[in-house]
């Protein structure tokens, strides 16, 4: 299983991810929604983070003044993001174990953020649509979702290259990617090997194109008011690598 054995090196995986630099980006789309993120405005606000894994965007989200609620459905993952906020002792920020495909809590989030590929691990674009229609839902009217997704361009240049070795509290991990094009199925093999025992986690992600993403959450009701490409404030395109979509509940729905 994904994000199991894996969970506890994550972070040490994810050590050259710049987060904060990440969070400012979103921030900043946020601003782009029309939503005020001045401090003032920020204080209080309910945020959920799908997805939330070791809550590293989650927590630096909570620090801005956000009341953040982070779901994953990685149990491993959610105990690491647990260990963590107690020890920042960070009480603004609640976390669910649960699928986010079929997560909804009606009207109670200003704001919703998925990122780093996670939308790619949704397998189906049914479970993709349900996905969208129920954060649509869980969203209060004017909210506003930011999610990011990986392209085919990303899965084209870095797959057959990406190997990474490296080793962290005793264990020792070995991650590998490949692509395949037909499918569209990004595959990365995460060997883990701990107390003499070698576990493989297959991480599974699927590769939308930008059109069919868009035609779902609209379906769902979303406004789209920005795609950006490639942590730009530019339109994505056909060879981005990564896209931001920056959507809104419309006021009067
Ligand atoms: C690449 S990690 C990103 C974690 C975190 N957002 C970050 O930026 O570090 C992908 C995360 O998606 C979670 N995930 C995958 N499918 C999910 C689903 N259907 N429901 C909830 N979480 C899911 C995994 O457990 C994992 O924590």
């Amino acid at each position: 299983m994904p994000y199991t054995e894996s969970a506890v090196i994550y972070d040490h995986m994810m050590k050259e991810v710049d987060y904060r630099g990440w969070v400012r980006y979103l921030v900043l789309l946020m601003r782009v929604a029309g939503k005020e993120s001045r401090r003032s405005k920020i204080e209080g606000e309910r945020l959920c983070e799908f997805a939330c894994g070791t809550g590293n965007i989650s927590l630096i989200l909570s620090r801005l003044g956000y009341d953040v609620t982070g779901i994953d459905s990685s149990g491993e993952m959610l105990e690491v993001a647990r260990n963590k906020i107690a020890r920042r002792n960070s009480n603004a920020l609640q976390l669910v174990h649960h699928d986010m495909v079929t997560y909804c809590s009606e009207g109670a989030f200003d704001r919703a953020v998925c990122v780093y590929d996670s939308v790619n691990y949704i397998s189906s674009a049914d479970a993709l649509a349900r996905f969208m229609s129920n954060v649509y839902k869980s969203l209060k009217r004017g909210g506003v979702f930011v999610f990011d997704a990986s392209l085919e361009s990303n899965s084209l240049s870095d797959a057959s290259l990406f190997i990474q070795r490296g080793k962290h509290k005793g264990i020792y991990y070995h991650r590998k990617s490949e692509y395949d094009p037909k499918a569209k199925i990004h595959t990365t093999y995460v060997r883990v090997k701990k107390d003499g025992r070698v576990i493989e986690e297959v991480h599974r992600e699927y590769v939308y194109g930008i059109e069919l993403i868009r035609k779902l959450f609209t379906e769902a009701g979303f406004e789209e008011k920005f795609a950006a490409g490639d942590f730009t404030m530019l339109e994505a395109g056909n060879t981005s690598e990564r896209v931001h979509f920056v959507l809104v509940k419309p006021d009067n729905d």
